[in-house]
């Protein structure tokens, strides 16, 4: 079921895509074209509108061309078509003009009032040679044929149904194309009957004809009447040339019209006399080179031309060439259409020229095309260019080069783009330092404000160390303080007592040392537990330290070690507890010479602190040096890295310049070094 649900669906849905797909193949092929570079998409579209306007006037200049060639031939055709009239009535005219002189001949007039035949023979047939008709005939005045010059024997019948001769009859010279049948030929001369008959060539395009050969005879004749003196009819003087394998008007036309013209070895022109639609008279070729006469019109010309009696001008397919044709109707003297004139021009000559033009034509063409191309990709590529160095810039840009500038070439709107584009870039980068400056000033404030409450941290914890460390001390040191001072004083008396040689005496001496220096124990702790208020007086601490320096000297701890000075001359007057600040500076000397055991050198400086009102004074010594981790154990009380030492020295030291509210601070060099720094606040009177 349900696979069946969803088959119908897929085929439903396949249904749909095929329905769409023409759609959607443009949609796929138009945003191709649309990704396409901008300098192809330029060059396409304009090669597409170059092409369209190539082929466009390459087609319509071609039909205009053609049209113009063929309308020059088809008129020269029609003239040439009537060149060939005018030899054609021009032949007909001599025959009138033979016939009608002869005529009026006294020879012919006598011989034929007297019926001397033989005078008339040799007179006719003086003339029919020098005029070259093919016959020449006698009728009476009622139109009985008297005399035919080239067949004496036959005379005798009716030729009044003759329209030439009924017209000469009436005392009309009259001249005219006639078709005459086979019969009236033989009468007039079998030679010409001979020369008449055609066999009929089968020719595809022509009408069909059932006859294989034409019998009748197609002539040129005119008949004049012959009178006596007085105005009376003797009779009818007829004469006539055969057109029928005639070649005279037809190569006569062809020699003034064309005037033998050739084109590759081919007669230009060509002239043809039809009877009816037959070729008779004619100096088309056919294959063989031969005159083609016995062929036949064409089923169209046919039609117009002997049918409907138009004129016919066009291409047509002659034997075996095209030729620019023209065909007009030949009329009999009652004007029905006998036969046609046709005058033909090979087409080759049109055809060649027209290509040679349109070949140039194209040439021209094609040369303007690729100029305009060339035209063209200079300056799309002179619009491209700017837009390529911005893409190219912006790419920079992104990958982080603020630097970098577009160059500017011009004023358009691509300057502008360029001039709009490095601004930005300007503003940017601006920005981008500004951001990068306070990052770093955040840091910097952050670090700062960490290093400060990390501080402030120690300071804390150490002050409540030592606030609970001085508390027990100071409870500790006050209880044992009195019992040792007890002590000290029954000792003293003791020793006062006995002899020194007393075996006692070494051990009380002992026990006195000790209890001192337990004593100055207890009075450290006191003094680094605060127990003492400070007694300040007004005090010059460089006279304090030169005082210091003055009795440890000559300590033998200080044997081997150079104390340098450089105190600053114009400290102020400090309210100090001397004998405290005394201590604390005795203090620092000690520790440092402890450190330089074999020897170094102590520099003693004072002077005014740089950053708030305050004197500091700093010792600096070339000792071991403090490693860094027990840097901030050092003022702890009881902290000490000596095997004989106390590890109070820092701690009242500590406590002591806490009650001037000063600072004491370390910085080491391992190895090289230490330095302590007592810093004093400078107070006036009565500040505490
Ligand atoms: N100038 C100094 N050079 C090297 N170490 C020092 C110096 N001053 C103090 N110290 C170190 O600080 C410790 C504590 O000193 P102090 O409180 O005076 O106690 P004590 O001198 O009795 O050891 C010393 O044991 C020593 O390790
Ligand atoms: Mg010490």
């Amino acid at each position: 079921m349900t696979d069946r649900l969803s088959s119908g669906l897929f085929s439903r849905r396949q249904l749909v895509y095929s329905n769409a797909s023409p759609n959607m193949k443009t949609r796929r092929l138009w945003p191709r074209f649309l990704d396409l570079p901008l300098r192809v998409k330029f060059f396409l579209s304009f090669l597409a509108v170059i092409c369209f306007g190539g082929v466009v006037s390459l087609y319509f200049g071609t039909r205009l061309e053609h049209k113009t060639i063929f309308d020059l031939a088809q008129a020269k055709v029609r003239h040439d078509l009537s060149s060939a009239w005018t030899v054609y009535t021009e032949r007909l005219n001599d025959i009138r003009d033979i016939v009608r002189l002869n005529a009026a001949r006294d020879s012919v007039r006598g011989a034929l009032g007297g019926r001397d035949l033989a005078t008339l023979q040799s007179t006719l047939d003086r003339i029919r040679h020098e005029f070259g008709l093919d016959i020449m005939t006698l009728t009476d005045a009622r139109g009985r044929v008297v005399f035919r010059l080239r067949n004496p024997d036959a005379s005798g019948d009716d030729q009044s149904h003759d329209p030439l001769v009924r017209r000469a009859l009436q005392r009309a010279t009259v001249a005219g194309t006639e078709i005459i049948t086979r019969e009236e030929l033989l009468k007039e001369g079998e030679d010409l009957a001979r020369r008449a008959l055609l066999p009929v060539k089968p020719t595809p395009m022509a009408v069909p004809r059932t006859d294989e050969r034409e019998e009748n005879g197609m002539l040129l004749k005119a008949a004049s009447p012959v009178m006596d003196e007085d105005g009376a009819l003797l009779g009818v003087l007829v004469g006539g040339i055969l057109l029928n394998r005639n070649y005279d008007i037809v190569d006569r036309v062809k020699d003034i019209v064309f005037k033998g013209e050739r084109y590759k070895g081919k007669e230009i022109g060509t002239v043809t006399i039809f009877q009816n639609d037959l070729r008779i008279s004619t100096n088309v070729t056919d294959e063989s080179g031969g005159r083609a006469v016995g062929t036949r019109v064409s089923r169209e010309v046919n039609q117009t031309v002997l049918r409907e009696g138009r004129p016919w001008i066009g291409r047509a397919f002659v034997v075996s060439h095209w030729y620019i044709t023209a065909y007009e109707p030949i009329r009999n003297i009652d004007g029905r259409i006998i036969g046609m004139l046709y005058v033909g021009m090979l087409e080759k000559p049109y055809i060649d020229l027209r290509n040679r033009v349109m070949l140039t034509f194209t040439g021209i063409a094609a040369a303007c095309t690729a100029l305009l191309l060339l035209l063209m990709y200079i300056i799309i590529t002179s619009v491209i260019m700017p837009l390529r160095r911005m893409v190219n810039a912006t790419q920079r840009i992104a990958q982080g080069d603020l630097d970098h500038k577009v160059v500017r070439n011009s004023q358009d709107e691509i300057g502008q783009l360029a001039l709009s584009f490095n601004r930005m870039t300007d503003k940017l980068k601006e920005a981008n330092e500004g951001l990068l400056q306070w990052t770093r000033t955040l840091e910097g404030r952050v670090e700062e404000r960490t290093e400060e409450v990390r501080r402030m941290q120690d300071v804390l914890v150490h002050s409540e160390k030592m606030a609970s460390l001085g508390k027990i001390s100071a409870g500790v040191a006050h209880e044992i303080n009195n019992p040792l001072t007890s002590i000290l004083l029954n000792t003293h008396l003791m020793l006062e007592k006995i002899e020194p040689s007393h075996p006692f005496h070494e051990s009380l001496g002992l026990i006195a040392d000790e209890t001192t220096r337990c004593s100055q124990i207890v009075k450290g702790l006191l003094e680094f537990a605060r127990q003492n208020p400070p007694q300040k007086v007004k005090t010059d601490l460089n006279a304090l330290l030169e005082k210091t320096v003055g009795l440890l000297e000559n300590q033998a701890a200080f044997q081997n070690i150079i104390i340098l000075r450089n105190l600053a001359e114009d400290l102020p007057p400090l309210w100090l507890d001397k004998t405290k600040i005394q201590q604390v500076f005795w203090n620092l000397m000690i520790n440092a010479a402890e450190a330089m055991p074999r020897g170094g050198t102590l520099m003693i400086s004072s002077r005014l602190a740089a950053d708030a009102p305050a004197v500091e004074v700093r010792f600096t010594d070339t000792g071991t040096g403090i490693p860094p981790e027990i840097l901030n154990k050092l003022f702890d009380p009881f902290f000490t890295t000596k095997s004989s030492g106390t590890g109070l020295g820092l701690a009242m030291c500590y406590g002591i310049v806490e009650q001037h509210q000063g600072k004491i601070t370390v910085e080491s060099d391992p190895g090289n070094g230490a330095s302590f720094t007592v810093s004093l606040p400078i107070e006036h009177e009565g500040q505490s």
